[in-house]
């Protein structure tokens, strides 16, 4: 299969081309579209062997529920069985935008896009060209992130293409997304709620809206190949991973691993802070810097990574941020990206 990428400005996303997305949908076929967060792999959600595809296309275990994208509060009834007050003033408050909330589901969903759980997870996106789509289409559209599964998310068109070309039939390129990692999920069927991912959107948030949430610690890893769904597979240990190893090394001890790994005749990628003063860069490592504020750095983080991750290196180095809550969403993505 041919994958088609078609240009589109997200000030002014051109009818055509929406429409032409949104044949493909109707079909059965599968789009990726940006969204204020990352790319995503979207199917319709109300046709069982379209979402069958999603999980073919990206390689992903069956138990792996997956986000139902809708266009506005209205169509949530669609999908969900319930909306619970919490539900009601943190979409009021969040949406549209990069907070998923998962709900008792209702019968019109198919089992495959929940892993056959009784919950649906459901988000409004913010990105213009998401939200037309999903107009355009008249449906609730499924869509995990746009990549190969544990792989690195995508947060351009041509990171999707890395990991599906000839896989899906369509990318609407829509640019550089400007969140740059996954949205945060919030387990609304359980007193407290549950944060099962952290994301763009923090506890500290949530929990001014709706008060205590609590946190969901890792699965061990053995968890991974049970047949039950996940409580959120984003919590599997590896997960948002580049293919060349990554490491994490705390601030102030990287150019110590750095010499290490050079007398080793390692090639050597280092995404390092922006705040670190002046060091001096052993030659041959390729050096990346990022923003030393929450919202900069993740916006550029799989961008960087993924540039590293092409660059045909032995490891890559990370230099851990901060360990406070306002790093909670990056730190995990870390994590997991560093777990092998
Ligand atoms: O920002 C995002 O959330 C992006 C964009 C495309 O919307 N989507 C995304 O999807 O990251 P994916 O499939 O890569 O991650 C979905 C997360 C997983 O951690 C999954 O466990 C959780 O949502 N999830 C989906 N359905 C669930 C459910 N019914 N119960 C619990 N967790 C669920
Ligand atoms: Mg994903």
């Amino acid at each position: 299969m041919k994958t088609v990428v078609i240009p589109v400005d997200p000030g002014a996303p051109s009818a055509s081309a929406l429409a032409e997305a949104a044949r493909v949908l109707r079909g059965g076929g599968l789009v990726a579209f940006p969204t204020e967060t990352v790319y995503g792999l979207g199917a319709n959600a109300l046709d069982t062997s379209a979402v069958a595809r999603i999980f073919a296309a990206k390689g992903r275990p069956a138990n792996n529920p997956l986000i139902v994208h809708i266009s506005d509060m209205t169509q949530v009834q669609q999908v969900a069985a319930e909306w619970p007050p919490s539900a009601a003033r943190l979409a009021e408050r969040f949406w549209p935008g990069p907070l998923t909330l998962v709900l008792p589901k209702r019968d019109t969903v198919p089992d495959i896009v929940t892993a056959q759980g009784p919950t649906v997870a459901v988000r409004v996106p913010a990105h213009p060209i998401a939200q037309a789509l999903i107009r355009t289409t008249g449906l609730p559209i499924a869509a995990p992130s746009a990549n190969r599964s544990t792989e690195l998310s995508p947060t351009r068109a041509e990171h999707v293409l890395r990991g599906l070309e000839a896989r899906i039939e369509m990318v609407l390129d829509g640019g550089p997304t400007t969140g740059g990692i996954e949205s945060t999920v919030l387990d609304l069927t359980t007193t407290p709620p549950r944060l099962l991912r952290p994301g763009l959107i923090r506890v500290a948030e949530l929990e001014s809206v709706i008060g205590p949430v609590t946190q969901v610690r890792s699965l061990p890893i053995a968890a991974q190949d049970g047949p039950q769904p996940l409580p959120s597979p984003g919590m599997l240990p590896r997960h948002y991973a580049p293919r060349t190893p990554l490491e994490c090394v705390k601030a102030g001890r990287e150019l110590e691993r750095l010499a290490q790994l050079l007398a080793e005749k390692r090639r050597v990628g280092w995404v390092a802070f922006a705040d670190r003063g002046e060091v001096i860069i052993p030659s041959g490592v390729h050096l990346r810097v990022l923003p030393s504020d929450t919202v900069g750095y993740a916006a550029h983080l799989y961008a960087v990574l993924h540039e590293l991750d092409a660059a045909g290196l032995d490891r890559l180095l990370v230099t851990l941020p901060p360990d406070s809550d306002e790093w909670l969403a990056v730190r995990d993505r870390l994590r997991r990206a560093a777990a092998i």
